[in-house]
């Protein structure tokens, strides 16, 4: 027997970055066996950084490779080396220039412009540029003018990999991971989560959010308008309040600007004006922010005097977080003289008041022994602390104490869960910002392109998002196949592998799309085993429609064993997970009674051709009754009106002066 922690990991101040949370599940005996991990002999475990290693460059974030800023990077407009090798320099200009012509066609250009592309990123490639390898492999991933080939893929992004790429190294984890091969996914996810870490603001938490654009098979209206940065009507809202001199609105447009969220463009000067003007009013989380500005020096203005000023007026009105900072600049002896045991006495006063980045930074004293004889289980406490808290950077650690073993039991599968969390948090994350603004603004195969390029890197939201626009927008879309445009077998098989991707890692809507599809045989074979298969996946995520469906199909034997009593459990769970599965729980139960009792009958019968019309039935009631067109749904509205219908009858046959009861199996 086993017993579980459950840690409701849910990121991530100031505003979810999951749309939905994730649970993790750690065996029990990680924790209480994980004394026996050494405990002087780590290895490397030590000399990697404490708090930060490089202190992140927000202005220049390192992220070689990236799409997101070729068309402005000055190595494409002026024709400087990407890669600071003279010898390739002109085949840099020629990768430019063939990014510069996919991005055209992607965006609609049409398949002649991106036969020029090719042309172009594969001389550049075959020269030895990686980011020209990188884009090769993508092509492979998805099949886009060439052959899809995982192998192939495999091979380009290595290349790539190899010459600094780090999308390809982040498809290439994602490749490991899916195929199980623990070792090596950890070892890349773990270089990405620490380029990620690296990447992240010092004392504050804060990250780019990748958007989920569908709710389901609907657009995520609310999603998207806010995402609409400084055309958001609510932002807009926000900033006449701070112009006309309201503190907490000054603080918030402030954030805004500083971290760039939901849409808006991230601007350093402005973010520090507002906060400038907030603090003027004594707005005590806009000193910690200013903290935050002259610790890290964005924009060039760094001056540890003021950042220890500011934290301390903050900390005195009671913004206890700010206590962070302040041990921090003590660890780091910046502006003042480094002290392990006051900044100690910062982080507890910080941990007193249930502050994450408190016990966050605890953890990290008691895991290096700084300034504190070194102790794996204090560590351990604090850092599961903050894990708990939704810290980001203490699910670094823990992931590194999973997969060094020190400080914990080692569990690569669950160290590789919690690196890829934060892996997906680092600089190439910046691709969804542009991937949601394309679409916003209506290029939808834009927006396609970016997000299969996110979608091979392994985000789930990348892969529904891709999947869903390609499935809703069909031909608008500029997919590009084998050769030229892909035609109908191409679209669906893609739809479905990015499904199938993101229902692997767990989205339930994904898994249940998946067992849709197989069931009616849309875009792929019917096949009921299969679908059985994606609706237990679903089930697995206590998706109460997928439990449902997989009653129904025992009920039927479709794909499954015929067993009505397996049903009946299935109908009774999809019950308990969902309370709101009443209606429909209680029609199918009904029907599993009628099929207990009159397994000949005609009613019997009608049901169960229901599904074969239903196809028929679907297109025409969907914009009538339901918002989704729902086909069990629908299934058990009909099985409703056949029941009333039934009643309606044993009621006549009362009303007539026949036995009342039973019903009559009806012949
Ligand atoms: C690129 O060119 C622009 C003007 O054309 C110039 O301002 C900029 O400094 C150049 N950048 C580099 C890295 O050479
Ligand atoms: C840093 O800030 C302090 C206090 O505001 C000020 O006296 C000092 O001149 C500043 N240093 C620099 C290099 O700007
Ligand atoms: C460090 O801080 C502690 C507590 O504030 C103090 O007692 C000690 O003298 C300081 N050590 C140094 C070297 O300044």
């Amino acid at each position: 027997m086993k017993l579980y922690f459950v840690f409701l990991l849910i990121a991530v101040l100031p505003i979810p970055l999951y749309a939905r949370s994730m649970v993790l599940l750690l065996p029990f005996d990680d924790l209480s066996d994980a004394v026996s991990a050494p405990d002087d002999d780590d290895g490397s475990y030590s000399d990697s950084d404490e708090f930060h290693g490089s202190e992140p460059d927000y202005d220049t974030i390192v992220d070689p490779g990236s799409w997101s800023d070729i068309l402005e990077s000055p190595a494409c407009v002026n024709g400087t080396s990407i890669i600071n090798n003279e010898d390739n320099k002109d085949y840099d200009r020629v990768y430019c220039e063939g990014m510069r012509k996919m991005l055209e066609a992607g965006s609609g250009g049409g398949y002649r412009v991106m036969e020029e592309a090719v042309s172009e990123i594969e001389a550049a490639a075959a020269a030895g540029n990686p980011h020209a390898q990188s884009v090769i492999g993508f092509w492979y991933n998805m099949g886009m003018t060439r052959e899809m080939s995982q192998a192939k893929a495999f091979l380009y992004h290595s290349f790539a990999a190899d010459g600094g790429n780090l999308q390809s190294k982040m498809a290439l984890a994602y490749t490991y991971y899916r195929q199980e091969m623990h070792d090596k996914a950890v070892n890349l996810y773990a270089e990405l989560a620490e380029v990620a870490v690296n990447s992240f603001p010092i004392l504050k938490d804060s990250l780019i959010e990748t958007i989920r654009i569908h709710d389901g098979p609907e657009e995520n209206k609310e999603a998207l308008r806010k995402s609409k940065g400084e055309e958001d009507e609510d932002f807009q809202i926000l900033e006449y309040q701070a112009r006309k001199g309201d503190a907490e609105a000054m603080y918030q447009v402030g954030i805004f600007y500083y971290f760039g969220l939901r849409g808006v463009r991230s601007d350093h000067a402005k973010a520090l004006r507002w906060f400038l003007k907030a603090v003027q009013k004594g707005e005590p989380r806009s000193m910690e922010l200013l903290g935050e500005i002259y610790t890290s020096g964005v924009g060039f203005y760094k001056n540890y005097t003021k950042a220890l000023e500011w934290l301390t007026l903050a900390s005195e009105r009671k913004l206890y977080s700010a206590y962070n900072g302040m041990g921090y600049l003590y660890v780091k002896g910046y502006g003042v003289e480094k002290n392990y045991t006051k900044a100690k006495e910062y982080f507890e006063k910080a941990a007193d008041k249930k502050e994450p980045g408190g016990f966050y930074n605890l953890g990290v004293i008691y895991l290096k022994g700084l300034g504190v004889k070194r102790d794996l289980k204090i560590a351990r406490r604090y850092i599961l602390a903050a894990v708990k808290a939704g810290q980001p950077k203490a699910f670094y650690q823990l992931a590194k104490m999973l997969h060094s073993g020190v400080g914990m039991k080692k569990n690569l599968p669950t160290a590789i869960k919690l690196y890829k969390i934060v892996a997906e948090c680092g600089p190439w994350t910046s691709l969804s910002r542009w991937a949601i603004e394309s679409y916003l603004k209506g290029d939808v195969s834009m927006s396609f392109l970016l997000y299969s390029r996110m979608a091979e890197m392994g985000y789930e939201v990348a892969q529904s998002n891709a999947a869903w626009i390609l499935d809703k927008y069909g031909e608008h879309v500029m997919c590009m196949g084998e050769s030229g445009m892909c035609t109908d077998a191409e679209r669906h098989q893609r739809v479905h592998s990015l499904w199938w991707q993101a229902s692997e890692q767990g989205n339930e809507q994904a898994a249940l799309l998946i067992g849709d599809a197989y069931y009616y045989g849309r875009g792929t074979e019917r096949d009921y085993v299969r679908a059985a298969e994606a609706y237990m996946q679903a089930k697995s995520q206590l998706n109460a429609q997928a439990i449902f469906n997989l009653g129904y199909m025992h009920e039927h034997g479709l794909g499954v064993p015929f067993d009505l009593h397996l049903a009946k459990r299935y109908y009774d769970q999809a019950l308990e997970v969902e309370p709101a599965a009443k209606l429909p729980v209680t029609l199918a139960l009904a029907s599993l009674w009628m099929r207990k009792n009159y397994a000949n009958g005609f009613m019997i019968s009608m049901i169960d051709g229901l599904p074969e019309v239903f196809p028929k039935v679907e297109a025409w009631v969907k914009d009538v009754i339901m918002e989704e067109g729902n086909a069990t749904i629908l299934t058990l509205f009909v099985c409703l009106l056949a029941i009333l219908f039934l009643r309606e009858r044993q009621r006549r046959h009362a009303a007539a002066g026949d036995m009342a009861l039973p019903p009559q199996p009806l012949r």
